[in-house]
C-alpha cells in the first residue's frame, strides 16, 4: 500500500461502483479487520450496507457493547444474540477440528438468516493478505474465509483488503477515524473463546477464560503485544484455604509478530506475572494454577486449537 488517503479514496470509488444501488452485507466481528471493512463499506454505500454481529458467547468480557456503541453511527447494525444456540451446538464437542466446523457452521446459518432478511447481493469480507495464504495451505479451517460466499448466493464478493498485511489494515482504521479499541486492537480469532479452552465449552469454563484473559490484556498492555490471553487448560490439585481443590490451570500467553504466520513468546518481568497470577487465582476460586507459556510459533501455534 503506497499511500492510506489514496488507498482509502480508491476503495470507497470501486465499492461504490462495484454494488451500485444494491444492498449488501458483512459479518462484522469487532476485529480489525472486518471493522476497518466495514467502515470503509459504509462509507461507500452507507445503509445499503447491513453489518451483522453474531454474538456467539465466546467473546470477551464486555465486547458486544464495545461493538454496540462504536458502530452506533451505522443506522443498519444488527446484533444477534446467539449465545444459547452456540452453546447448545457445542455440547459434548472436545475435538478441535470439529469445534471449529460446529462453530462455523452455527456461524454461517445466523449469519444467513439475516443476509437472507435483507435480500443483499453482495457480501463485504475483511479478508487479508495472511488469511488468504493460510487458507490456501489449510493449516486450519479459518471460519471467516471461503464458507459463506457458498452458502447464500451473493452477485458478489467484496474484498477491499484482500492485499494488506495487519499493520497496514490499521493504517487504513486509523485513517478513518475508528477508534483506538478498534484500530489498535489485539487479533481475536473467529471462533473466540473456543480455541483457548481445551476439551468441551462450558459456561464454567468461558467465565474463567473471559475473566482471566481480562487480566492478561489489562496488565500486558504496556508489552504491547500482537497477542495476550489466557487459555484453559485441564484440572490440576491446588490448595485453597485449608482445602485441597480440583482448579483449572489457566495459560498465559504473550506473544509478538507482524503477521501471525510466526510469533515471539514475550519476556515478561516475574513481577507482572505474580501479579497476573494473583489476581487470576484470586478471582475464579475454580483456578489452582497459573502457567506462562514460553513457546514460540513454531512450534506452537498462537491459539491453543
Ligand atoms: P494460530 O493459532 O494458527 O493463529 O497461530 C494465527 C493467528 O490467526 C488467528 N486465528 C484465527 N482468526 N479465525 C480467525 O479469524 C480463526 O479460526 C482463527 N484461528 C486463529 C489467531 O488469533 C492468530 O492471530
Amino acid at each position: 500500500m503506497v499511500n492510506t488517503d489514496e488507498f482509502i479514496d480508491e476503495k470507497i470509488a470501486e465499492i461504490r461502483e462495484q454494488v451500485g444501488d444494491a444492498d449488501a452485507v458483512i459479518a462484522l466481528s469487532g476485529g480489525v479487520d472486518s471493522s476497518t471493512a466495514a467502515a470503509l463499506a459504509y462509507e461507500a454505500v452507507g445503509d445499503q450496507l447491513t453489518p451483522v454481529y453474531v454474538d456467539t458467547g465466546l467473546m470477551r468480557k464486555g465486547e458486544t457493547n464495545e461493538i454496540r456503541e462504536t458502530f452506533s453511527y451505522m443506522d443498519s447494525l444488527r446484533i444477534v444474540d446467539a449465545k444459547d444456540r452456540f452453546l447448545d451446538a457445542l455440547a459434548g464437542v472436545t475435538d478441535p477440528e470439529e469445534k471449529r466446523h460446529v462453530i462455523g457452521e452455527q456461524f454461517i446459518r445466523e449469519f444467513e438468516t439475516v443476509a437472507e432478511e435483507t435480500g443483499a447481493e453482495f457480501l463485504v469480507q475483511g479478508t487479508i493478505y495472511p488469511d488468504r495464504i493460510e487458507s490456501e495451505g489449510t493449516i486450519k479451517s479459518h471460519h471467516n474465509v471461503g464458507g459463506l460466499p457458498e452458502v447464500v448466493d451473493f452477485e458478489g464478493i467484496v474484498e477491499p483488503m484482500r492485499d494488506l498485511y495487519k499493520d497496514e489494515v490499521r493504517e487504513v482504521a486509523r485513517e478513518l477515524d475508528l477508534e483506538e479499541i478498534i484500530s489498535e486492537r489485539m487479533p481475536f480469532p473467529g471462533p473466540g473463546l473456543a480455541v483457548r479452552i481445551l476439551g468441551e465449552i462450558t459456561d464454567e469454563k468461558l467465565e474463567v477464560a473471559r475473566e482471566a484473559t481480562h487480566v492478561v490484556e489489562e496488565e500486558l498492555a504496556e508489552y504491547d503485544p500482537w497477542q495476550a490471553f489466557a487459555a484453559v487448560l485441564g484440572k490440576a490439585t491446588g490448595v485453597k484455604g485449608d482445602n485441597r481443590v480440583h482448579g483449572y490451570v489457566v495459560s498465559v500467553r504473550s506473544v509478538e509478530s507482524r503477521d501471525g504466520m510466526t510469533a515471539r513468546a514475550q519476556e515478561i518481568d516475574w513481577e507482572t506475572l505474580q501479579r497476573i497470577q494473583s489476581r487470576i487465582t484470586g478471582q475464579n476460586d475454580n483456578v489452582s494454577r497459573v502457567v506462562y507459556d514460553v513457546t514460540h510459533k513454531p512450534p506452537a501455534t498462537i491459539e491453543y486449537e
